[in-house]
């Protein structure tokens, strides 16, 4: 049968199974979570949550105010008064810094080591971790990131690490900013990249890394289309109780 139409997965699982499904999806940079997950939950009708939206947020709320995203004194010194939230409508997640929509704002090229600088710092973790367990609580999901599988849903059912060589993840990047209009320089994108797999990789807290019952998949030579259908087989063979 084919998964991923029109039918609403959700509701066929939870008549079969009675129990909420949380995937999670972690993985470095530029390596297709977030499109994958955006159309794997469409398919299968879960609510899809993108958490690099909430630390890119963070991350622009503090270069707004002036402060360099590597003082960590200086982010934390504004924490209290930064509120992230999360909507959906019916082309995803928005998401809002103290009731503004900057869903378009956070996706400009330098909140990126904005993002992963502040996410380097505990209290910044602890502050969306809190939001995001509370997003994942009452509904079927997927949820991107780096520390979903980790740290954020340690019990989520499925746990895929999504990765793909980093030329690849440059290059896609690229052609994505290019289609935005935005001007584009490959060896600036790799290396912004490759600054971030470091720095997401190597902080102490909660860093990148697969977690021990993850599912590996390298998608550098997958098509889109590919990488969706395979989410979403492996999900249905989670639900059922099949070892994938
Ligand atoms: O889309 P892209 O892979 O460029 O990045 P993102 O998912 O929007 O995340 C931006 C930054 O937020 C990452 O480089 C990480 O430093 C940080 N992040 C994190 O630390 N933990 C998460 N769960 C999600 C993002
Ligand atoms: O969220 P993450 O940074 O991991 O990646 P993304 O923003 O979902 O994907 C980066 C770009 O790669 C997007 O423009 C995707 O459409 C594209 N992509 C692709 O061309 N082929 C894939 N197999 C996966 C992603």
């Amino acid at each position: 049968m084919p998964l991923c139409l029109s039918v609403r997965m959700s509701d066929i699982f939870n008549e079969r199974f009675g129990k909420l499904m949380k995937i999670a999806i972690d993985g470095p940079a530029g390596a297709g979570k977030s499109t994958i997950s955006k159309g794997a939950a469409k398919r299968l009708g879960f609510v899809y949550i993108d958490t690099g939206a909430m630390y890119r947020a963070i991350g622009l709320a503090a270069v707004r105010r002036g402060i360099d995203t590597a003082d960590a004194e200086g982010v934390k010194s504004i924490l209290d008064d930064v509120d992230v939230a999360i909507r959906h409508n019916e082309n995803g997640q928005l998401i809002f810094l103290n009731g503004e929509d900057v869903s378009t704002d956070i996706r400009l090229p330098e909140i990126s080591v904005a993002a992963s600088n502040v996410a380097v710092i505990p209290e910044v973790r602890l502050k969306l971790v809190e939001l995001q367990r509370k997003l994942a609580a009452d509904t079927d999901v997927i949820m991107d990131g780096r520390d979903i599988g980790t740290y954020v849903l340690p019990d989520a059912e499925l746990k895929i690490y999504l990765t793909a060589s980093v030329e690849e993840r440059a290059n896609r990047r690229c052609r994505e900013l290019k289609e935005k209009g935005v001007e584009t320089d490959f060896d600036a994108v790799k290396a912004d990249i490759e600054y971030r797999d470091k720095n997401d990789s190597g902080r102490e807290f909660a860093p990148l890394k697969p977690a021990d019952d993850s599912v590996y998949m390298d998608n550098t030579d997958m098509t889109l289309e590919e990488s969706i259908d395979k989410v979403c087989e492996l999900a249905q063979s989670r639900r059922v109780g099949n070892k994938v």
